[in-house]
C-alpha cells in the first residue's frame, strides 16, 4: 500500500518535469493542476496515515519535492511566456523609423551678442578682463574722475550695500578700467564683458540690471585715430562690411575729448525706419581718449601714456539685432521666448 502511494507521487514528479505546456492557458492548467487550491497533491497528503511510521518522514520530503518540482516548473514556464511576448513585440518594432527629436537648448540672446563683440576684440589682440559686481566708490567714481557731487552718485541711480556709503553694485564696468591699470602697467589692451546695475524703474525700454562691454587700451602713443580705427573694425565686423561710422562729441568724466558713437541703421540701410527713428542712424557706444587725471589716479604715468576707452550696453544691440521690442523679455527667462534662438551661435 504504502508503495503505491509512493510510486503515484513519484509518477507525479515526473509528470511535472516533462510538462511543455506551450500557450497560456496551457500553462494556467498546469497551475491549477499542480499548484491550485484544489490540486492533485493534496488528497496525497492525506494518505500519510496509511504510510508506517518509520516511512512518514520519506513521504514528507518526497511530497516536498513534488511540490517544489511544481513551483520551479511553473516560473520556468511564466518566464518563457514572458520572453515569448517579448520577443513577439520585438518583431512589431520598426526598426527603419526615425528616432525621437532631442530638444536642442539655446543661447540666451545677451550672451550671443556678447560673445559677438568678445570675438571681434580678440582678433584684435583684446585679452579679456572679469571683475566683481560689486565695487567700493574709487574704483566706479572716484578714480574714474567723477566729482563728488556727480548725478550719477545719487542713491536714485546707484545701489548702495545696506547702510554702507562706501560699497555698491557697479554701475557702469568702466570700474574694470581702474582695477586693471593700478595692477598692471602698460601696454594693456582689454575688454571688460560683465552685468550692471542702476536703480532704474524697469520698463519696456530701461532695466535696474543690464550688461556692458567695456574697452580699454593705455600704451606710449595711442591716438584718437587708433579709437576710431578700432571703432571702424568693429563696426563693420559686427554690423556688416557696408555700414559707416559717426563720432559726435559728447561728455564723459572719464574722458576727453569723448565721443558717442553711431552706426548707420543696419536694420533699414540708413533709409529710414522705426529703430533708427528716421533718423538713419544708430547710437552704439561712448569712448573717448583716457582722461589724464584717471591715469594718474590709477598709478599710470599720463606723460609717457596715453589712451582710449569705449563702453557699449549690449541690451541695445541684442534688441536691435533680433528685433525685439521690450527689455524685461531678456531678464524673464521665458522659455517660449528663448527657444526662438536655438538656431543662434
Ligand atoms: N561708462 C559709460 C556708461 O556707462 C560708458 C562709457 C563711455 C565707457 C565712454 C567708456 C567711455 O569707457 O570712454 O554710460
Amino acid at each position: 500500500m504504502a508503495k503505491e502511494i509512493f510510486a503515484k507521487v513519484e509518477q507525479i514528479i515526473e509528470e511535472i518535469e516533462k510538462a511543455a505546456p506551450n500557450d497560456k492557458d496551457a500553462v494556467e492548467q498546469f497551475r491549477i493542476k499542480y499548484l491550485g487550491t484544489k490540486n492533485i497533491l493534496k488528497p496525497l497528503m492525506g494518505e500519510i496515515r496509511n504510510i508506517p511510521n518509520e516511512q512518514k518522514k520519506d513521504f514528507g520530503q518526497l511530497m516536498n519535492k513534488a511540490r517544489q518540482a511544481a513551483e520551479s516548473k511553473f516560473e520556468q514556464l511564466q518566464s518563457s511566456l514572458d520572453s515569448a511576448a517579448e520577443a513577439a513585440g520585438a518583431g512589431d518594432l520598426d526598426l527603419t523609423a526615425p528616432g525621437d527629436p532631442i530638444p536642442l537648448g539655446s543661447r540666451h540672446p545677451i550672451a550671443t551678442t556678447m560673445n559677438r563683440i568678445i570675438s571681434i576684440f580678440e582678433k584684435m589682440g583684446f585679452a579679456i578682463a572679469s571683475e566683481r559686481e560689486i565695487e567700493d566708490d574709487w574704483h566706479n567714481f572716484t578714480a574714474m574722475n567723477t566729482p563728488e557731487d556727480h548725478p550719477a552718485r545719487d542713491m536714485q541711480d546707484t545701489y548702495y550695500l545696506k547702510d554702507s556709503t562706501e560699497m555698491l553694485l557697479r554701475t557702469h564696468t568702466s570700474s574694470v578700467q581702474a582695477r586693471m591699470m593700478e595692477h598692471n602697467q602698460p601696454p594693456i589692451r582689454i575688454i571688460a564683458p560683465g552685468r550692471v546695475y542702476r536703480n532704474e524703474t524697469i520698463s519696456a525700454r530701461s532695466h535696474c540690471q543690464f550688461h556692458q562691454v567695456e574697452g580699454l587700451y593705455v600704451d606710449e602713443n595711442v591716438s584718437f585715430a587708433d579709437l576710431r580705427q578700432t571703432l571702424m573694425y568693429f563696426a563693420k565686423e559686427m554690423y556688416g562690411a557696408d555700414v559707416n561710422i559717426r563720432l559726435r562729441p559728447s561728455f564723459f568724466p572719464f574722458t576727453e575729448p569723448s565721443a558717442e558713437m553711431d552706426v548707420s541703421c543696419f536694420i533699414c540701410d540708413a533709409k529710414g525706419c522705426n529703430v533708427c527713428k528716421y533718423t538713419g542712424w544708430v547710437e552704439v557706444l561712448g569712448c573717448g581718449m583716457v582722461d589724464p587725471k584717471v591715469l594718474e589716479n590709477c598709478g599710470i604715468d599720463s606723460e609717457k601714456y596715453t589712451g582710449f576707452a569705449f563702453g557699449m550696453g549690449i541690451e541695445r544691440q541684442a534688441m536691435m539685432l533680433y528685433g525685439i521690442n521690450d527689455i524685461r523679455l531678456l531678464f524673464e527667462n521665458d522659455v517660449r521666448f528663448l527657444k526662438q534662438f536655438t538656431s543662434a551661435i
